[in-house]
């Protein structure tokens, strides 16, 4: 029997938190007591726990008092402050938020991708979990890495607004409301309007660096190299926030670095443990981001070569970016760690 845990989350009343909760209820994790916390804002809300509703508490220096585990969903700023709190009374910090994951002394884990590199809990006391393009990307990359080698990578991504948390679907379904009664929308959190529309911009009033690339197509670059532990890999990425509620797709282009039969790649993406091939177009079978929601695997389609192409396979992946981009990530680092605390 596992170890029970006084558990906190962190972000409690957020889009990643609130998944956290339904993840860790479902799995059944280890909890002996669990502690709510988020902005000074939601002192007193109720969120759902199963079928109980539990009390959230403002966030502040003493949360930590009496806790073994915390997951952060909130802004990188406040998983920076409150990480290294928590990190300094012996606390297990999982963060979602990208506070650390470019500091090579934390561990960046993507489970199916490189959670071998997870043995003990760190000295550091903290684990980032990466991006939610990074996450189901390096998932797909690392069985074929394995297999033939990776030569270049180009991505583009179709990300739902959940990504960007509550206050962008909270934008997107008023703008829908509001253009269905012939008013005129308000933007909300996006500079440009996100229903029926695409903005290839994140974030929307984000900065780019001077290779021209957004903040969320550095991160899916550097993440991606660092768990593949390739920092040279050539790759580029397109992300692009389109009017969906919940999941990520991209289309993918991979070029490899030995010769490959469409048969085999395909079988060798089937038979990785965080993968689900749904792969029969002329049949109108592949994935979509709404079959992934809810989905505990990245689901892959529309496999090809790509013609004219050396070495180069195409094709086109789900997944639930609330789930296995993020929460679910950060639930399997707990469960692995929960008997080493
Ligand atoms: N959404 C995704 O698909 C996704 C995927 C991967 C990673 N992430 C990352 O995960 C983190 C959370 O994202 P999200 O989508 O869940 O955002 P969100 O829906 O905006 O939720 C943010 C959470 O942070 C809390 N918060 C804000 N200020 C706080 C403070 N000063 N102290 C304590 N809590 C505070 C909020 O509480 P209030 O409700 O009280 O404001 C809320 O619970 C972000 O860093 C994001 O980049 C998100």
């Amino acid at each position: 029997m596992k170890k029970k845990l006084n558990v906190a989350v962190i972000g409690a009343t957020g889009m990643v938190g609130k998944e956290l909760l339904a993840i860790l209820h479902e799995q059944k994790f280890p909890i002996d007591t669990l502690s709510l916390f988020a902005s000074k804002n939601s002192q007193g809300k109720k969120v759902p726990f199963g079928d109980i509703e539990l009390a959230v508490d403002e966030l502040n220096p003493s949360s930590f008092d009496k806790i073994d585990i915390a997951f952060f969903a909130t802004s990188s700023e406040t998983a920076k402050e409150y990480c290294a709190i928590a990190s300094k009374k012996g606390i297990l910090c999982i963060d979602k938020s990208s506070a650390h994951r470019e500091d090579l002394s934390i561990p960046l884990i993507a489970w199916y991708a490189n959670d071998e590199e997870l043995n003990e809990v760190p000295a550091c006391r903290i684990i980032a979990v990466p991006n939610c393009v990074a996450i189901p990307l390096t998932q797909v990359l690392k069985p074929l890495q394995q297999e033939y080698g990776l030569r270049k990578i180009i991505i583009s991504t179709y990300q739902a607004v959940s990504g960007a948390g509550q206050t962008a679907v909270d934008t997107l379904q008023q703008q829908v409301r509001d253009l269905f009664n012939m008013r005129e929308p308000k933007l909300g959190v996006f500079d440009q309007r996100i229903a029926f529309n695409a903005i290839c911009s994140i974030p929307n009033k984000g900065d780019f660096d001077i290779n021209g690339n957004s903040e969320e197509e550095a991160k899916v670059i550097n993440e991606t190299r660092r768990i593949l532990k390739e920092p040279d890999l050539p790759m580029a990425a397109t992300c692009v926030r389109v009017p969906i509620f919940n999941g990520h797709s991209m289309s993918c282009l991979i070029e490899l670095q030995n010769d490959f039969e469409l048969e085999a790649a395909k079988r060798v993406l089937a038979n990785s443990d965080g993968l689900v091939v749904i792969d029969n177009p002329q049949r109108g079978i592949f994935p979509t981001p709404l079959d992934a929601c809810g989905e505990n695997k990245t689901l892959v389609g529309r496999i090809r070569k790509a013609p004219g192409m050396k070495n180069t396979l195409l094709l086109w992946a789900c997944s639930d970016n609330l789930r296995t981009g993020a929460a679910l990530n950060a639930v399997r680092i707990a469960e692995f760690l929960c008997d080493k605390l």
